[in-house]
């Protein structure tokens, strides 16, 4: 009996066809009712109980084999029977259009809101020296605003950093232009910070640069206004005195955001008010680094978080889901 199965398994082995029919009666052959493995089965009920234990070891490993080669087979011929079935002057598979990042989604809606208003984009590295992300913007060494934006240095002696903002790129473009200047500096920043759901060592800017003559506050307010209209349709703001080195003076843009829901008294905390921005007149202190005549000229310049932007939009909570890119919730942004 034992050879008997033993020859079976080489059979199935051998077998081979691509033609429906004779896999067909492959399959009946071993698999059908009268087939081979229901007979087997049957004598099994005879063999002696010492021999029980061989025999249906034997049995199994035919048994499998069987339903190993089905499915191999099934799977060959169904590929091929598919292919003629098919009407060939068919198109092919769409493929599956992407999405655009949500931080890209606002970084381009920013940039066109500008560029309606005669912005240009002007890029930087994201490896910087000192002198282009601190010093030359008014943070001489041991100023301890440096301490305001905790840095990720590379190297040290010349000072090799991740640039902390792209304020830097102000410093770069003035350095090779002079005024009228209009521009903005999408782009990455980094920070030595602890990773929160409100913050990340890694997040992007927006910076804007405007340096001509005449440029005055109220242009700075002006402009603004002009932008959180176009992306909020909000266009009451307020300006809260604040300090940063390389603009005096200095301010932080909040945006009134309402208080009509319990999401706006959560994001407000209470206050209908959202910050959105820093900004302020350019030190006449940085245009002297750069070499711009500061009795000439004057300008302003702001700066702004795209990820906070991003979360008031989409009402998020969390800034890490945009670096860790699950296609689940970027699939979200899909008909933007
Ligand atoms: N660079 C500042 C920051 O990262 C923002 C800023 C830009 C403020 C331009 C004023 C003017 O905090």
């Amino acid at each position: 009996m034992i050879e008997r199965i033993d020859e079976l398994l080489v059979e199935v082995e051998q077998f081979s066809s691509s033609a429906k029919e004779e896999i067909e009666q492959f399959r009946i052959k071993f698999n059908g009712k009268k087939g081979v493995l229901n007979d087997i089965f049957e004598k099994f009920k005879e063999v002696p109980n010492d021999q029980k234990k061989d025999f249906g070891q034997k049995i199994n490993s035919l048994k499998q084999a069987v339903a190993a080669k089905l499915e191999n087979l099934k799977n060959t011929s169904e590929g091929q029977s598919d292919i003629i079935k098919d009407d060939l002057t068919k198109p092919a598979f769409p493929l599956e259009l992407g999405t655009r990042h949500p931080i890209n989604l606002v970084k381009n809606r920013i940039i066109e809101i500008f560029r309606s208003i005669g912005f240009a984009i002007a890029d930087g590295p994201e490896i910087e020296d000192d002198w282009h992300n601190f010093t030359a913007l008014n943070l001489p060494e041991y100023h301890p605003a440096r301490d305001m934006q905790d840095t990720f240095f590379i190297d040290t002696n010349p000072d090799t950093l991740l640039r902390t903002h792209t304020s830097s790129v102000q410093v770069r473009y003035m350095e090779e232009n002079q005024p009228p200047i209009r521009i903005l500096s999408p782009g990455r920043v980094f920070r030595n910070e602890a990773i929160s759901s409100r913050s990340h060592c890694i997040f992007h800017q927006i910076e804007g640069l405007y340096i001509d003559e005449n440029v005055s506050f109220a242009d700075l307010k002006q402009t603004i206004q002009y932008f959180t209209t176009e992306l909020f349709g909000k266009s009451k703001i307020r300006m809260r005195p604040s300090y940063f080195p390389f603009t005096e003076p200095s301010a932080e843009v909040d945006v009134y955001w309402g208080l009509n829901s319990e999401t706006d008294y959560r994001i407000t905390k209470g206050t209908g008010w959202l910050e959105i921005m820093g900004c302020g007149m350019v030190d006449p202190a940085v245009l002297k680094n750069v070499n711009i005549d500061a009795d000439k000229y004057s300008g302003f310049a702001f700066g702004m978080g795209i990820e906070r932007i991003v979360m008031l939009l989409y009402q998020m909570s969390d800034i890490r889901m945009f670096f860790e890119n699950d296609v689940r919730m970027l699939n979200q942004f899909k008909s933007l």
